[in-house]
């Protein structure tokens, strides 16, 4: 009631729909838990313990309200809150009152981090099993080629003064960007969460002698490595793992300093639905605008991306594996 008048008190008659939209509970609900970072249509009605259909018919409330915003994505829908500047701080408003309650909200913020933790240890399995049977490293490896690795050095290579000091990895499963850049950088450390995988760097950076290179166990959802560190910060083939690219984005860039850079590689904007399937992936792939709003949101200006590889194969649509260069504060 409370958050009604207010909104009413705070955007005046005109905005009537924000009005309707936010005098349902489970819509203040939704709202609250998207505010932890983007979701799909399936985990919030798991999280509500609601259908699809029922919670699909909140989304589209919302998003007629325009506080929430849709991706389709293959199968999938995501949703996002719209924190455009006329309504970031009636989302706010609702968000901080809404963790004030602690019956309402302790529940759902609950089953979100069930639901997250279950996904890290799904991935882990995942990763590990694959990694463990060769397949994984096989299938990677089609994508990997050589002219992505030559893509990678090329955009470095043109954009950054060599050798730059500090380079981190992000989710560096067995190294092999390490490999590929450890003679570009003076100190390059590589992060993951997985114990197994980490083995496999490990024994790759001391066979091949990369005395410059460090492995370290983290999550990079959460990094406690030191901020404003960096001079390039790397995420290979790893966006497409998370729900919320979003907040891995805006890990890499706190570990940046000013005017440094932040290398993503990943997949262009896709249609293989068999990649979540079969091989845990959770977005298809990124368009180029997804990349340029997430670097402008964090603080950061896309400053070269390659025209892409583009990898063909039986059962599968064309797939582009494509590079991105970010640069902060610029
Ligand atoms: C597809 S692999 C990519 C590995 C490497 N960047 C490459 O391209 O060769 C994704 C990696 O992200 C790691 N990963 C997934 N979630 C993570 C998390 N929350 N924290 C740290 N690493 C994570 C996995 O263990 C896995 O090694």
């Amino acid at each position: 009631m409370f958050i009604c008048l207010y909104s009413v008190y705070m955007f005046g008659k005109n905005k009537l729909k924000i009005f309707a939209a936010l005098s349902d509970s489970s819509r203040i609900r939704i709202v609250s838990i998207l505010s932890k970072g983007e979701l799909s249509v399936q985990d919030i009605a798991l999280i509500l313990g609601q259908s699809q259909p029922r919670v699909s018919r909140h989304i589209r409330i919302l998003e007629d309200a325009n506080l929430i915003i849709k991706n389709k994505e293959g199968g999938w829908v995501f949703c996002k809150l719209n924190r455009n500047q006329e309504i970031e701080k009636i989302i706010d408003f609702v968000c901080e009152r809404k963790e004030s309650d602690k019956d309402l909200s302790s529940i759902d913020f609950k089953r979100l981090l069930e639901l997250q933790h279950n996904r890290v240890q799904e991935a882990n399995d995942f990763f590990y099993n694959q990694y463990k049977d060769q397949y994984y490293i096989d299938s990677i490896n089609k994508y990997n080629d050589q002219s992505i690795d030559e893509q990678i050095v090329g955009i470095l290579s043109k954009n950054i003064k060599i050798p730059f000091n500090n380079l981190i990895d992000l989710g560096t499963g067995s190294g092999k960007i390490l490999s590929l850049l450890s003679k570009l950088s003076n100190n390059c450390i590589g992060v993951d969460n997985n114990h197994s995988i980490l083995k496999m760097a490990r024994a790759r950076i001391c066979e091949s002698e990369l005395s410059n290179c460090e492995i370290r166990y983290g999550d990079i959802t959460k990094l406690d490595l030191a901020k404003e560190s960096a001079d390039l910060t790397i995420l290979h083939q790893v966006l497409h793992y998370f729900d919320n690219p979003d907040s891995l984005i805006e890990e890499a860039v706190k570990l940046l300093r000013k005017d440094k850079y932040i290398l993503i590689v990943d997949f262009e904007k896709h249609q293989n639905e068999f990649l979540r399937k079969d091989f845990s992936h959770r977005r298809l792939g990124f368009h180029d605008e997804q990349i340029i709003e997430m670097f402008n949101r964090f603080g950061c200006k896309l400053i070269d991306k390659t025209k892409g590889v583009s990898v063909k194969g039986p059962n599968i649509e064309e797939l582009i594996v494509k590079v991105w260069l970010g640069m902060k504060g610029k």
